[in-house]
């Protein structure tokens, strides 16, 4: 049985819950929210959902699978599986791209996972006053977003959050962590996609998200769902490679990933279920809110809940976390090539952490002195964003499944996938490497204008 230097999880739950943890965040949320309101919603969740079963699923035990077999960090992994199956070593772009984009989504993931330690501690301390905590939603999230002190306190605080639990390695922290707070963060959605049932807009929220209006669909909703797939399931910049690296030999991978997409999806769609119905009743309107869609639909729901107080602080609390479990996976791989280079963990993390930090900066400016520069029609975030998920997660996705699928050996592949029945495996196989690389090389390619 092979083991990595950086440790293992105690068993296959624990990857699971690692895994699950690193997919649902921000994304599910906060990004899956506005994004979908942007493209207009029913057809934009269609083909996001076909997005996740025709090429997340598969590429997805892709990068596990390339993770297991080499066992250390992505570059690493990479090069020693393209050594063994007699390729070049080039093909370590694939881990150097993750460790790019992993900081890169660092840098703004984290300027918004500190929104929501200041929406917990605004609810926290609401437990102790009259009346709702945030009673203007709309105002106190500009309050925010137009404080640089604030926006920059939270964002390095998230920040050190993060480089903490990667420097402790992640098994004892995340892992428990995760135990707890992924069946909470359901519960709490249940709830909240129950209150919108009972006093929101819950018909024409179904209808926005399940209706396809096929006349919206363009080239940009193929881009962005596909991004948004890639960026939900955390795929693409070998974080869940990394995480691959530390799987026990025996567990069966397909299915493990199965179970992932299917919760990522499942609190995905919830979310969204929980948010419309309120973004319609209080004629918010979904398609300007932008990024702070969630921030300002919930708390106004809230304002008007009984123990909204309690609520607040429990969704923003469960919010915080799935972000923390989240943001550990942007750090880890990268964490791992340097400590194989001979650095000590911690300064591997906070290294990676502070560059990540620093380069937030501009991020968390982009709502503030930096809101008026604009590039190719984008804030800095949006372009830090729309490079990171739109460019290098379907380029890392594309190398991922044309490695895996042409260039890794087949008795390392079957090494891996050994379990799988033929039929599946060739469906498995077929879908690597063929579906998957024409459909995010076209989207690829019209996403970068060239066709
Ligand atoms: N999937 C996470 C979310 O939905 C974000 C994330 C963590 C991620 N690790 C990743 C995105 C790796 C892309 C690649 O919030």
């Amino acid at each position: 049985m092979s083991v990595s230097q950086h440790g293992m999880w105690s068993s296959k739950l624990g990857f699971l819950l690692a895994a699950v943890g690193s997919a649902v965040g921000l994304g599910n949320i906060w990004r899956f929210s506005y994004v979908t309101a942007e493209n207009g919603g029913g057809a934009f969740v269609l083909i996001y959902l076909a997005a996740i079963v025709i090429v997340g699923l598969p590429v997805m035990i892709a990068e596990v699978m390339l993770g297991r077999a080499g066992r250390q960090s992505p570059i690493h992994t990479v090069a020693t599986l393209a050594r063994e199956s007699k390729a070049s070593t080039g093909w370590a772009w694939i881990g150097w791209s993750g460790l790019i984009c992993g900081m890169l989504i660092l840098s703004f993931y984290c300027v918004i996972a500190g929104w929501t330690l200041s929406y917990g501690t605004t609810y926290l301390l609401g437990l102790f006053t009259d009346g709702p905590a945030v009673s203007d939603a709309g105002a106190h999230f500009g309050a925010l977003t137009s404080s640089t002190g604030q926006l920059l306190f939270w964002h390095f605080l998230f920040v050190a959050l993060t480089v903490f639990v990667v420097a402790r390695g992640v098994e004892k922290g995340i892992e428990s962590a995760v135990r707890l707070m992924i069946p909470s963060l359901f519960l709490i959605l249940i709830a909240l996609v129950i209150y919108g049932m009972t006093s929101g807009h819950f018909m024409q929220t179904l209808n926005y998200l399940f209706q396809p209006d096929f006349s919206k669909v363009t080239g940009q909703t193929l881009i962005a769902a596909l991004g948004q797939a890639f960026f939900s399931l955390s795929l693409g910049m070998a974080g869940l490679m990394a995480y691959g690296a530390y799987v026990p030999d025996k567990a069966s991978l397909p299915r493990l990933c199965a179970l992932i997409c299917t919760a990522d999806t499942a609190v995905a769609l919830l979310a969204g279920l929980a948010i419309f119905p309120i973004v319609f009743a209080f004629a918010l309107d979904p398609h300007t809110a932008g990024p702070g869609l969630v921030f300002v639909a919930l708390p106004t729901a809230f304002a008007q809940m009984g123990w909204g107080d309690l609520y607040g602080l429990a969704f923003f609390t469960l919010l915080a976390f799935a972000a923390w479990s989240s943001t550990i996976s942007l750090v880890e791989g990268g964490t791992a090539y340097l400590v194989e280079q001979g650095l000590s963990r911690p300064v591997a993390a906070v290294a990676l952490g502070g560059g990540a930090g620093t380069l937030g900066i501009l991020s968390a400016l982009s709502f503030t002195h930096l809101k008026d520069v604009s590039l190719f029609g984008r804030n800095l975030m949006d372009n830090i964003d729309f490079v990171a998920s739109n460019v290098l997660l379907p380029l890392g996705g594309l190398g991922i499944a044309v490695f895996a699928g042409w260039i890794l050996s087949e008795k390392l592949r079957h090494e891996q996938l050994g379990g799988l029945s033929a039929a599946t495996y060739t469906v498995w196989l077929t879908l690597v490497r063929y579906v998957a690389p024409l459909l995010i090389g076209l989207i690829f390619l019209s996403s970068i204008g060239l066709i």
